[in-house]
């Protein structure tokens, strides 16, 4: 497949390998992902996100709600069985056109309807493109929690159009800028000093590659929740206003921090972190009213918490999973991402 001015990236999955198309306009490569045998197309989107696409095949809009809400399984059993009434068969595909909820909904459907047909994500969003788009976590909530009910279904193909990010309101698009952030740590480098097609181009591939390692998240997977362990934690029963990745943001300073009162990492490294996370205008400090005491007995209710507090922390090796067992070393910690105080 040759697309002149986009940059493709193989997510190498064994026999469900799959390319993903990032850059202007990647959208309008849609007609040649999808797949051959198929005669007609479910595309999936939401009414806010207003981007038409072409499949260059017979297809029908399935329009899902708005908010986590949507995310439900009532949503996928509307729409298997509009998919049915259309009379959408095995051989046939959904398109999926929008962020990480879209994506995660239409995928999952996609994942059981006939037991699986084949799925292409249109993902429009920056952390829908360097996350939810890539890897085939799909799945909705429960009311007892968040993506408790899913299936890893890969997709066929993924477009990440990068035109589309400039339609983002300026706060959606900052919350992805702090997803990508994460990604400066587990090998992307200087991601900063590259335009944004080949910075989310490089999130793709960086994440392309911990999948091809781990595709069921049975060890190194764990390393894309960098950050997220106090992430998790500030966004549960959304106490505060805060967005993904504006969170991530956070718990990335957070863990360097807690990395180096764990002898981990030097104080040039956890600045590096601070200053790659302001370099996307984002704050580093957790919001006003925030309670330690909650927040520590979060952590080790997160559901990546494996044994004890498990948090993802940078190192010597990289970026790894860490068993942390000192509680004042997290309070610590803590301190340092509540009054600025930085290293101490
Ligand atoms: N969002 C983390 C993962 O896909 O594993």
């Amino acid at each position: 497949m040759t697309n002149p001015g986009l940059i493709e990236v193989e997510v190498a999955v064994g026999d469900r390998s799959y390319p993903t198309l990032v850059g202007d306009g990647a959208r309008h490569a849609l007609a040649d992902v999808i797949p051959e045998r198929a005669r007609r197309v479910a595309v999936v989107t939401q009414a806010a996100i207003g981007i038409e696409v072409d499949p260059g095949i017979d297809h029908r809009v399935f329009v899902i709600g708005e908010g986590e809400q949507a995310k439900s399984l009532s949503t996928i059993e509307d729409l298997c069985r509009q998919f049915v009434s259309w009379g959408l068969t095995r051989g046939d595909a959904v398109v999926a056109v929008g962020g990480g909820l879209v994506t995660d909904v239409a995928g999952f459907a996609a994942s059981v309807y006939h037991r699986g047909v084949p799925v292409v994500y249109v993902s429009t969003t920056l952390l829908g493109q360097i996350d939810a788009a890539i890897g085939g976590k799909t799945g909705v909530n429960l009311p007892e929690g968040k993506n408790l009910v899913g299936a890893f279904w890969q997709p066929h193909a993924v477009l990440c159009d990068t035109e589309v990010l400039a339609t983002l309101p300026p706060r959606e698009l900052g919350s992805g800028m702090g997803e990508l952030a994460k990604y400066h740590f587990l090998g992307g480098g200087n991601l900063d000093r590259l335009d944004l097609c080949e910075r989310v181009a490089a999130c793709v591939r960086i994440k392309g590659e911990v999948v091809a390692a781990d595709e069921r998240e049975g060890g190194i997977r764990a390393i894309l929740n960098y950050g997220h362990t106090l992430a998790h934690a500030l966004e549960i029963d959304g106490a505060f206003d805060l967005r993904h990745g504006e969170a991530v943001a956070i718990g990335l300073v957070y863990a360097a921090e807690l990395g180096h009162r764990l002898g981990r990492i030097d104080e040039t490294r956890v600045a590096e972190h601070r200053r790659v996370v302001a370099a996307y205008d984002l704050a580093a400090t957790v919001p006003a009213g925030s309670d330690p005491d909650h927040i520590i007995e979060l952590f080790s209710r997160d559901k990546k918490a494996i044994d004890g507090v498990t948090f993802v922390l940078d190192g010597p090796n990289g970026v790894e999973p860490v068993l942390v067992e000192d509680e004042a070393v997290l309070r610590a910690a803590l301190a340092a991402v509540t009054n600025n105080e930085g290293i101490s």
